[in-house]
């Protein structure tokens, strides 16, 4: 396992194809995913008795069909996510190790998703009590995991803060009587529990989130034979940020686990739940230059790809690594620049902080016509973008084996209007 990131400001390929090759091939703005990483990282989690990707980080079905063949199961927070994991060829119920393939993490059934829980017969992670009452009025003797938030809570941003009571996360920790007595009217068996109190964690919150599981385990009773610690994997995205321990990691849960087992007296899967860890650093954003130009003290990259494509920096302050990759390969001397995308909104720019306020970065010296990558984008960056100003969605490659496949086509412009119609 690596200990830091290093994150040069110059490259000419991913994964040993050259970037301007791809750029020819797949066109602008294309996320490029390096599936060797992703087969890594997947490694790197292997004390654990399973790994259930959060798919929202990344849902491409090629990415979900990869981790399924590395025996890494998944996790579904609502009916499209349950449908792709269905196309990746996971199945509903339990498979023949007794796993969960899919299970449905979330706060709130919808119809559709309460429809496809039902005719999949997929597990449910339960984030609020009403959950339990609606499962039970349509499919009597499940067994459910409860979504506990412990009180208390950490992510990177505040907007990544999933516990405590500011958060709409999970089911508070004092309601585990209450839940228990839901389930027992409907003959449900609570089997699991879950708590992932933020993406970004530390090893400092993860002890604290430890003992309230083991308390939660405690008050539910012998019933439970999984937990599972969530997600929350953080990944360095700046030189400055490191990876987390992940002996430490493991160790912490594990001796959890096994104190619970003796108290128990039967065997607990311990579960882990990334999402960030197992993507971030797989996927990269191949963007071209399309304006170099001065405003007073600044100079602006424009590229061709916006918080369309990659919200992140906007709506959190992200930081993520960018390289150029000028076209004869030469080094060039840096210079500080702003780098922006093509949106008509002030706030369209990648080099910023919490706040909104435009920061400057050190990179080559370039031209329009090169190509900018914005790295560490697998997760939360494609999932998160939209259409607006009638931008298509980005293309996907994963370059697999020394080969690069195209897993997601661009958006066509008929694609944009689907749906929308004239008056009659
Ligand atoms: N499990 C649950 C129940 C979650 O809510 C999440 C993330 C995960 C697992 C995966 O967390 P991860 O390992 O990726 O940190 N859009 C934000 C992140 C939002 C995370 C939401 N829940 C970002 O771009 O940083």
């Amino acid at each position: 396992m690596p200990t830091v990131g290093t994150f040069p400001t110059s490259r000419q390929d991913i994964a040993g194809i050259s970037i301007a090759d791809l750029a020819a091939q797949f066109s602008t703005p294309t996320f490029v995913y390096d599936a060797a990483v992703i087969v890594e990282r997947i490694e790197d989690l292997k004390a654990f008795d399973l790994v259930r990707y959060a798919q929202k980080a990344c849902s491409n079905i090629a990415i979900l069909d990869l981790a399924r063949r590395q025996s890494v199961v998944v996790d579904a927070v609502s009916a499209g996510e349950i449908h792709r994991a269905l196309a990746a060829g996971y199945q509903g119920g339990t498979n023949a190790d007794g796993v969960h393939e899919i299970v449905y993490t979330a706060d709130i059934f919808d119809a559709d998703a309460l429809d496809l829980v039902i005719e999949h017969d997929i597990h449910v992670n339960c984030g609020s009590p009403d959950m339990i009452d609606q499962l039970g009025a349509r499919k009597s003797g499940a067994e459910i995991t409860l979504r506990l938030n412990p009180g208390f809570g950490h992510g990177h941003s505040q907007k990544t803060n999933t516990g405590g009571q500011q958060s709409k996360h999970g089911i508070w920790y004092e309601q585990i009587e209450e839940c228990k007595q839901r389930a027992a009217k409907h003959g449900i068996t609570i089997t699991g529990l879950h708590m992932h109190i933020g993406s970004g964690t530390d090893l400092e919150h993860l002890a604290q989130v430890c003992g309230a599981m083991e308390k939660a385990v405690r008050e539910v009773g012998n019933t439970i034979n999984t937990i599972s610690a969530g997600g929350g994997l953080p990944v360095p995205y700046n030189a400055e940020q490191s990876y987390v321990n992940l002996d430490e990691y493991f160790s912490l849960w594990d001796s959890s686990r096994k104190n619970l087992e003796s108290e128990l007296g039967h065997p607990i899967k311990l579960e882990i739940e990334p999402g960030r860890y197992l993507a971030a650093e797989s996927g990269n954003l191949v963007t071209e230059i399309r304006a170099v130009k001065e405003m007073g003290d600044n100079t602006f990259y424009l590229v061709d790809a916006g918080f369309n494509n990659l919200a992140r920096p906007i709506m959190y302050g992200s930081y993520h690594p960018i390289s150029v990759v000028t076209a004869d390969g030469s080094d060039r001397e840096d210079v500080d620049v702003v780098v922006g995308g093509p949106l008509c909104e002030s706030g369209d720019i990648f080099t910023q902080e919490e706040g909104g306020f435009v920061s400057k970065r050190s990179l080559p010296q370039a031209k329009v016509g090169e190509f900018l990558v914005l790295e560490c984008a697998g997760a939360y960056g494609s999932v998160m973008g939209s259409n607006y100003n009638s931008k298509p969605l980005a293309a996907e490659v994963m370059i697999a084996e020394g080969k690069a496949h195209l897993i997601r086509e661009r958006q066509s412009y008929q694609d944009l209007m689907r749906g929308e119609r004239l008056l009659d």
